[in-house]
């Protein structure tokens, strides 16, 4: 069911209530209409009977004067009078006011209510006329409450109907952005990010399609990324392949050549000579081997590359650190770790922070001295890494994944990011601030680790 339809059947069935309510008061308030005019009535009658009847002393046609008494009820609407003789027989009777509209039977039984009829004393010159009875009709009131019943129940249903049009056509209004927000929601399925809505209409309409032109917006971009960093994986692995096949076919490739020769000759000069000299070749074989061994280990722990903090954050980052010097040893590095560790998972994000930003001192910075320093000071745990290389334009234009990915690691645990100009001379500085301690107590301490850090 659409809202549409389901907010004017709310409404509906409210006005619905709201008539069967008024209908339950309206019928209450007839009875006791009805009641009140026909005991008014019956009462008015009576009076009537009794003042036509009380100056008669004697009368020469008493007959005639009963019969004329009777016909001053004629076009009662609510009261008949009747006289009716000793045998039950009515000898002569009023006539009532016919109702103007006719009433169904069954409303006029829901609220007719029994007739009440009371016998008028007659004095002695009518005796032998027979007995004036006065009886109530409550037709005519009846037939006025039907009327009045009509013509409120059209009132109200035309109310309705109007408040019913008027609901439709508004909530239809009111709902026509979010059906065109629908459906291109739809196309983003069928047609992709391309999709876009035009930022038109209301203050609030336009923030809407605005937010939603932004989202797929980012949405596009992220898949693109997402296609990047899937062919840049693609190739990455491609070119891990090719680089160990290729160390297999330099490094292993001969070494295995020159075992297999060493040791074919080995065989032949031993079933020439049993008692031969072959320990040169012995030897050869045995440093083939060792070779072989040792390359194959420096590619096993090439390929297992996840950070090794299982010995600790200073040994693993002293490692790193290691690993450039040998291949750079004009850079001075220095190191200073103020932790045994943290966490395993912060160790990890602490290990990833800096050897990604020494990976970029040394690659982009040309840097003469690098600097790494880690420390933990209220509740703020600080990761400092400082180059004085060419230092750092944000104009160069090319943004990798390196800083992104930092950025990313350390947003996953609540940490923030800063690298910019190293402050003194050139260089770059990167500050990885990580909550250590209970939030509440970090926002206490409420400084960043770059202040804390600076000493
Ligand atoms: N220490 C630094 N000195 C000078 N420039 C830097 C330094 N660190 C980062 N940059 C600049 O910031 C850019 C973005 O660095 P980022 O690590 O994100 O990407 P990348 O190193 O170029 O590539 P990737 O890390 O994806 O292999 C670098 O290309 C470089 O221009
Ligand atoms: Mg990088």
């Amino acid at each position: 069911m659409t809202l549409r339809m389901l907010l004017i059947g709310l409404i509906g069935a409210v006005m619905l209530a709201t008539l069967l309510f008024g209908s339950v008061a309206t019928y209450l308030h007839a009875m006791s209409k009805v009641d009140t005019e026909m005991d008014a009535a019956i009462a008015v009658g009576a009076r009537i009977a009794h003042n036509g009847i009380d100056d008669v002393e004697e009368a020469t046609n008493a007959r005639r004067r009963l019969e004329l008494l009777v016909a001053d009820f004629n076009g009662d609407r609510h009261l008949k009078a009747e006289v009716i003789d000793d045998s039950g027989v009515v000898v002569f009777a009023s006539e009532i006011a016919a109702p103007s509209d006719p009433v169904p039977q069954w409303f006029y039984d829901l609220l007719g209510g029994a007739p009440r009829s009371i016998e008028v004393d007659l004095p002695e010159v009518f005796r032998g006329l027979g007995r004036l009875v006065l009886k109530t009709d409550s037709h005519n009131e009846v037939s006025e409450v039907w009327d009045d019943m009509l013509n409120t129940l059209a009132i109200l249903f035309a109310f309705c109907a109007m408040i019913a049009g008027l609901v439709y056509l508004t909530i239809g209004r009111a709902l026509k952005p979010l059906e065109s927000l629908s459906r291109a929601f739809e196309d983003i399925g069928t047609r992709g990010f391309a999709v876009h809505l035009p930022e038109a209409g209301p203050e609030e309409l336009k923030r809407v399609y605005h937010g939603f032109n932004e989202m797929v917006d980012r949405l596009a971009a992220a898949e693109t990324e997402n296609r990047r960093l899937q062919e840049q994986i693609t190739t990455l692995q491609e070119e891990e392949r090719t680089e160990i096949a290729r160390d297999l076919h330099d490094e292993i490739g001969p070494f295995l050549f020159s075992a297999d020769v060493d040791a074919t000759t080995v065989q032949r000069q031993l079933e020439h000579d049993p008692r031969a000299d072959l320990r040169e070749r012995v030897t050869r074989i045995r440093e083939a081997v060792v070779h072989m061994q040792r390359h194959v280990r420096g590619m096993l722990s090439r390929l297992r590359s996840g950070p090794r903090t299982e010995l600790g954050l200073a040994v693993a980052v002293e490692s790193l650190i290691a690993f450039w010097q040998a291949r750079r040893s004009e850079i001075d590095f220095d190191v200073a770790i103020h932790s045994e560790g943290f966490s395993e998972a912060l160790d990890r994000t602490i290990y990833r922070v800096v050897q990604e930003s020494l990976s970029n001192a040394v690659r982009h910075g040309n840097p003469k001295h690098v600097l790494v320093k880690v420390g933990e000071a209220n509740g703020t745990i600080g990761v400092v890494v400082e180059d004085d290389g060419t230092g750092w334009s944000s104009s160069r234009g090319r943004t990798g994944f390196g800083i992104k990915g930092m950025h990313e690691r350390l947003s996953q645990i609540g940490g923030t990011l800063e690298i910019g100009p190293r402050g003194s001379g050139p260089g770059v500085r990167v500050v990885a601030s990580i909550p250590f301690a209970a939030q509440a107590e970090l926002e206490a301490v409420g400084q960043s680790a770059s202040e804390t850090f600076e000493q």
